[in-house]
């Protein structure tokens, strides 16, 4: 089968997500959820758990290994599906880290200066941040294209990167005269594209914030759940009949589209619901709705946890297919760059 905008290549889907931390309400709605959904859809799943990427800031080893794991029991407790997709962590598939060095030598350093990814996480040492941190964006194309991978679901923040890839993709077709790489579609979907923290609508919900109380994560218990939506910050005003009317309602808004994306629905519909109800009705409601949607994610992530072989096990045979992928385009792309190819 063809890609309908890429033809001659395979419909392919890549995603991934760092385990640098536990995983969110925001990395649910935004990518895990939308992960799920994609399986069985004509289009062959590839989900990696980006432990390369993690590194490029500090990661303890003990725990990272911990929440490599963890994420992936995320991923299952989802319902990504080990045998529907090919699930597996970066570092166990080399050609990620080959294919991102030969990136280094078609992407161009001011491009990765205008990321601002870089320019947030790195703050205002810059010259202190690791090599990695600032290549990152280059990693990210590889493990993309190293996959040819067609279409690729992601939060709004990705976007930026996703553009790189693009541009990545484009350059190397240029200079080497080929039609080697597609240019990759971002699939940025749904209204939960950009979950805000639960603290300040202006700022996206992260793993990294120092707040808990910002986030939901995948691992709170429902009191915790509940908890958080109770003092979640809102407005004093009642709900309005559509989203048009929370405009410069940051706050209501998040909570209105968490609501949406967790129920199936278009924010307008659960409008049409609490229209001239404050958010006392709204909250609890919302805080039902979360912890029913949650809890069942939560309890199969504990029993994925408990049993650590297993995950291994998964994530091992996961890398393995994903290499039978990985490594004949590599190769291509070594060839075409006129890299000396003659091992037995
Ligand atoms: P990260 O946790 O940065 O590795 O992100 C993994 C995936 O989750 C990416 O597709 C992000 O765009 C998505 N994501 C992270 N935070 C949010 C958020 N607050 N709202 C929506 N999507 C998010
Ligand atoms: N940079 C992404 C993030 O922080 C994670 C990521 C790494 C990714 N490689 C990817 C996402 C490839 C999509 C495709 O969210």
């Amino acid at each position: 089968m063809s890609d309908p905008i890429n033809p001659g290549f395979t419909p392919r889907i890549f995603s991934g997500i760092q385990p640098s931390g536990g995983l969110t309400l925001g990395n649910y709605l935004g990518a895990l959820k939308r992960f799920a959904a994609l399986q069985g859809q004509g289009a062959e799943t590839v989900y990696c758990i980006v432990d390369l990427h993690a590194i490029t800031v500090w990661q303890d080893p003990q725990m990272l290994r911990a929440r490599i794991r963890e994420a992936a029991a995320a991923f299952m407790a989802s319902g990504v599906d080990p045998a529907q997709s090919i699930l597996f962590n970066q570092s166990q598939v080399s050609a990620h880290a080959e294919m991102a060095w030969l990136f280094n030598t078609v992407a161009r350093v001011g491009w990765m200066y205008r990321m601002t990814q870089f320019k947030d996480k790195a703050g205002k040492n810059s010259e202190n941040a690791s090599l990695g941190l600032l290549a990152y964006p280059a990693l990210m194309a590889a493990d993309i294209l190293t996959y040819q991978a067609t279409a690729v679901p992601v939060g709004e923040d990705q976007k930026q990167h996703l553009e790189l890839t693009r541009d990545i993709a484009a350059k190397f077709n240029h200079d080497y005269g080929v039609g080697h790489f597609p240019i990759t579609e971002p699939l940025i979907e749904g209204v939960a594209t950009r979950v805000m923290s639960l603290r300040d609508g202006s700022r996206k919900m992260s793993k990294s914030d120092p707040s808990d109380a910002s986030r939901i994560n995948l691992t709170d218990d429902a009191d915790t759940i509940a908890q958080k939506i109770r003092k979640a910050r809102t407005d004093a005003d009642p709900l309005p009949g559509a989203i048009d009317g929370l405009k410069d309602r940051p706050e209501a808004r998040n909570l209105v589209n968490i609501y949406a994306a967790l129920a199936d629905e278009t924010p307008d519909q659960v409008l049409a619901r609490f229209e001239g109800q404050g958010f006392g009705a709204f909250k609890p409601a919302l805080a039902d709705i979360a912890v029913s949607a949650l809890s069942p994610i939560t309890a199969k992530m504990t029993e994925y946890m408990d049993d650590p072989a297993e995950i291994d096990r998964i994530l091992g045979d996961g890398a393995l297919r994903a290499d039978t992928v990985a490594t004949p385009i590599l190769e291509k792309t070594k060839q075409i760059m006129g890299l000396l190819r003659s091992r037995p």
